[in-house]
């Protein structure tokens, strides 16, 4: 606004038939360059009005020290980190406490995203978004109900490839829906408290119109149980996508409900087609080794 109205106070001393010729050409480049900078900065801040930029907090804007186990053979539910606070004060957590990892702004993302390198949902969204265009769809009709959805992340990488409608989320952990909202808002019109059981999902997918089931990281290792999936999934139209991951022990063992189910899908049961199954680096653990999950999108036929 200021370098606005300098500009135009420039320009008017330029065309000033007083002021000499040199003076005037000098004061009309610059004021040039003012108006310039004042409409570029003007088109910034009216994207920012549409787009307000997310706020991204990093460890170090909240000022934390994190240390990872690196013990050898520990499963990824033993796995613990340590935060060491401003005021040094220190706090030891499983990495599967999400609640106590939630509350900390910004440490879902250096632990989970940057140091382990989690790629399950940036792989989710890619793998659902493409085979949606495949089908000669678009990503912006997906209306998702995201399982397990943490503190958004996977909403933000649909978001990221042209899912612009709004989620609903599910998560168990209180403090996972609240995080959302503070570390990534706008990207959910709904956020469940509580696991699948409390959830009348038919009622909710008439409601807010859903087409799609997601869960990024929420199947297996006694997150989401099978049981409770295989009814959500059931209360889905004709047509709808879904889209999960899962470790990848699920597909080389047998009598296990989760394998039982997901061969079921393969086979076409459940009133399903699975149109993309790949296995994929899921992330690191904290000694470094990688973890190996599947990415599966499936359609339901009836
Ligand atoms: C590995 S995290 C993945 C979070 C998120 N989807 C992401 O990829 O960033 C698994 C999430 O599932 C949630 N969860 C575990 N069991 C659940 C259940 N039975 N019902 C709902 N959410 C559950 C956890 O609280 C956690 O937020």
């Amino acid at each position: 606004m200021v370098a606005s109205v300098a500009g135009v106070a420039a320009f008017a001393f330029a065309t000033d038939l007083d002021a000499s010729g040199t003076t005037r050409t000098v004061v009309l480049v610059l004021a040039t360059l003012v108006v310039l900078g004042a409409l570029l900065t003007r088109g910034s801040c009216a994207t920012c009005e549409r787009n307000p930029p997310r706020p991204r907090q990093t460890p170090e804007s909240v000022s934390l020290q994190i240390e990872l186990d690196q013990r050898p053979g520990l499963e990824q539910g033993d796995e613990k980190l340590t935060v060491t606070f401003e005021d040094g004060h220190r706090e030891t957590m499983r990495l599967h406490e999400y609640g106590r990892v939630y509350a900390i702004p910004g440490l879902y993302e250096e632990v989970v995203q940057a140091r382990l390198e989690c790629a399950s949902p940036a792989t989710l969204a890619e793998s659902l978004t493409r085979e949606v265009v495949a089908r000669g769809e678009e990503p912006q009709h997906l209306r998702a109900l995201d399982l397990g959805a943490g503190n958004g992340v996977v909403a933000e990488e649909l978001r990221d490839r042209g899912v612009t409608a709004q989620l609903v989320g599910l998560d168990s952990e209180p403090e996972a829906g609240p995080a959302a909202r503070r570390d990534r808002p706008g990207l959910y019109a709904e956020y469940l408290t509580g696991t699948l059981e409390d959830v009348a999902v038919g009622p909710l997918v008439e409601r807010q119109q859903l087409n799609c089931l997601i869960g990024a990281g929420a199947l297996g290792l006694g997150h989401i149980s099978t049981k409770d999936f295989a009814s959500a999934w059931d209360a889905f139209p004709k047509g709808a996508w879904l889209a999960v991951t899962f470790p990848d022990s699920v597909l080389s063992r047998d009598g296990d409900d989760l394998s039982a189910y997901i061969s079921a899908l393969r086979r076409s049961e459940h009133g399903s087609e699975v149109t993309h199954l790949s296995r994929f680096r899921h992330r690191l653990r904290m000694n470094g080794q990688p973890i190996f999950y599947y990415v599966m999108v499936a359609r339901r036929t009836h």
